[in-house]
């Protein structure tokens, strides 16, 4: 058996490399394991399933996915953050990481769109209404 290769034989599957893909994560779902991603780094939270604050359940409904917006919307204490670290275990591939970075780009995108949205149709539009005011001006004088 290759490295990285893995048998479909349980609902665990065996152990891989220090980086994961969504779908190897998804396998950590059942009550055995419970894997999870936050911030593109995936987390073995099995042994604090029962020591979790905020109950096991949430973390087994978060079990095998990408929990980051689930663990901000709770808004977890830096003593929660630094936690983390301990069930540290990986990275989540970069083809399946959520674009978090991306967030701030494409609002600068926007924000140059709403900028000419903004600015330049204003003053199209002026220009024309000054023109068409300016034949109609002249139309009046000679005629
Ligand atoms: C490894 C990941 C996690 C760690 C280390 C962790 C740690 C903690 C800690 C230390 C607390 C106590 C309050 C605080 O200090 O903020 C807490 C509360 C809580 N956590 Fe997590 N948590 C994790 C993941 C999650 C996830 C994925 C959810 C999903 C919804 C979640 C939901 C909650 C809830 C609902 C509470 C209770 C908040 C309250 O009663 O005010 N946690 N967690």
């Amino acid at each position: 058996m290759e490295p990285g290769e893995r048998t479909e034989t349980g609902d665990c599957a065996a152990e891989a490399g220090p980086v994961f893909t969504l779908e190897e994560v998804g396998k950590r779902n059942c009550s055995r394991e419970a894997w999870l991603v936050i911030h593109g780094r995936v987390y073995d939270v099995t042994r604090f399933l029962e020591e979790h604050p905020g109950g096991e359940e949430v973390l087994l409904e978060q079990a095998g996915r990408d929990a980051t917006e689930s663990f901000e919307d709770v808004g977890h204490s830096t003593d929660a953050r630094e936690m983390l670290k301990q069930y540290y275990i990986g990275e989540i591939h970069p083809h399946d990481r959520k674009k978090e970075g991306s967030k701030n780009p494409s609002m600068t995108s926007s924000g140059q769109a709403s900028f000419w949205s903004t600015w330049l149709i204003p003053i199209f539009g002026a220009l024309v209404i000054g023109l068409m005011y300016r034949y109609y001006m002249l139309d009046g004088r000679t005629s």
